[in-house]
């Protein structure tokens, strides 16, 4: 439980992509384990929903931020509104993104600059916006969530592994220049979860792994003491190649 955080004080989770099937699996663990949670994405609706069902689940709703990751002034007023609310940032998870298959030769610009706006830029900005105060802090956790196709390319999903490469990257050099720090900084690269991301039916969904296979991950990784950083994690599917 919170092994990281050497206070009394309940420990804070930023969670992007928090209305996802992955963001939603990771608050539902880390408020289960005593986080307090501060959820984003762009809909505030399915948000709430969101913090109801963790509410009917005997975990605290959280606060409920509405931004574009890919927003620079959206980040900078987000990260400003945690920090009023809840004076610290322990862990932040990055888990909002987005998908959208289709043949290389086929790929519009204006799909691939929204795709690598979200995936790669909202990764950029948010680290950036909460290395701030966990610089002050000197702790913090930021664990992202990447995919497989950030290691291997995909047939139709250039665009989402070009953007997926970018996020490991980033993290790796992030991670290089922060660790010193005493940030710790875990990169989760998942293969295929049975989300909404998906919509190809439930057949397929029956061989991929669960939202909360990852956010197992996830916990796994800020249960570590201190002294120990799960800087990359990768989960396959059993069968996938
Ligand atoms: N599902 C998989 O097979 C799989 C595998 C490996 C990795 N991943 C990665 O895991 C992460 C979560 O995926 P998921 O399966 O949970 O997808 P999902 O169910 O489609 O959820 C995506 C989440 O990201 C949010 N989001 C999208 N664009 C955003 C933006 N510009 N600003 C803020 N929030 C934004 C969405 O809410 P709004 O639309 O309301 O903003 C939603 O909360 C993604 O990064 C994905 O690439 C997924």
């Amino acid at each position: 439980m919170m092994a990281h955080v050497e206070k009394a004080q309940r420990a804070t989770a930023l969670i992007t992509g928090a209305s996802g099937g992955i963001g939603a699996a990771i608050a539902r663990r880390l408020g289960s384990e005593g986080y307090d949670l501060a959820l984003v994405a762009r809909g505030e609706e399915r948000l709430k929903s969101t913090a109801t069902s963790l509410r009917d689940a005997g975990i605290s709703g959280g606060l409920i931020l509405p931004c574009d990751v890919a927003d620079p002034e959206a980040v900078h007023r987000m990260i400003e509104e945690v920090m009023g609310h809840f004076g610290r940032i322990d862990v932040l998870v990055n888990s909002a993104g987005t998908s959208r298959a289709g043949f290389f030769l086929r790929t519009r610009l204006d799909e691939w600059n929204e795709i690598l706006r979200i995936n790669l830029t909202g990764v950029m900005l948010t680290t950036q916006a909460v290395l701030r105060p966990m610089r002050r802090q000197r702790s913090g956790t930021i664990v992202t969530i990447a995919s497989l196709g950030g290691r291997q390319g995909r047939e139709t999903l250039s665009t989402y592994c070009a953007s997926k490469f970018g996020v490991v990257g980033l993290m790796d050099t992030v991670r290089r220049e922060v660790e010193r720090l005493g940030i710790r900084v875990t990169t989760i690269l998942p293969g295929e979860v049975d989300t909404a991301m998906h919509q190809d039916g439930p057949e397929r969904g029956e061989r991929r792994m669960r939202p909360e296979d990852v956010a197992e991950a996830v916990s796994f990784s800020l249960r570590l003491g201190p002294r120990a950083v799960l800087r990359e994690l990768v989960l396959h599917n059993p069968d996938s190649e």
